[in-house]
């Protein structure tokens, strides 16, 4: 599970780390532009588009495939969310927050092309103020200095736990 604020890299991430485990990207951007032609992000939507989202990594999970779940995931109660509804507990999900300098993602998210994320720097702020720390156990990722060594060992340590 990836999580963190529009931006700080998850999805570029999750590309890079896909091959290495042989898994899959689920993303809810890319789910939500899916089913919906102009998102509204209410609130309906989001918890659609989340439901989607777990259910497709429980799907893919039965059948033995690696999923790596990108969303911002910024509440807490969302995370929980996804360990209860796939009846996984903590130690068979590694949570990954990926972080990112505030000038690097604002320099980043300038500069964005044609994405199937719509958040630019504006989104970043909001959803900044209603970020909820991940308290739970997991692995904190600053993007704008991992490297592709690190990417590597990242995956081995995922793989380990399979
Ligand atoms: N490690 C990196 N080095 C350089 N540029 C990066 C890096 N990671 C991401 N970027 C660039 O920053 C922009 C935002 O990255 P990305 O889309 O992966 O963020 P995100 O966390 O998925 O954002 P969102 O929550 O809006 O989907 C993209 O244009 C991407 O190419
Ligand atoms: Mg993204």
């Amino acid at each position: 599970m990836l999580c963190g604020l529009p931006g700080v890299g998850k999805t570029t991430l999750a590309r890079q780390l896909a091959p290495l485990i042989n898994g899959v990207v689920l993303s809810t951007d890319k789910i939500r532009k899916e089913l919906f032609h102009k998102p509204k992000y209410r609130h309906q939507e989001k918890k659609l588009v989340y439901n989607v989202l777990i259910l497709l990594a429980k799907y893919l999970y039965i059948a033995g495939i690696n999923c790596i779940l990108d969303a911002t995931f910024l509440k807490q109660k969302s995370r929980q969310q996804v360990r209860n509804k796939l009846g996984k507990n903590t130690k068979q999900i590694y949570i990954i927050e990926c972080v990112c300098p505030e000038d690097i993602v604002m320099a980043r998210l300038k500069s964005r092309k044609l994405d199937y994320s719509d958040a630019d720097f504006s989104v970043y702020r909001k959803m900044k103020a209603m970020y909820e720390p991940v308290n739970e156990k997991h692995i904190t990722i600053d993007t704008s200095r991992f490297s592709g060594v690190q990417m590597k060992e990242l995956a081995l340590k995922l793989l380990d736990r399979n």
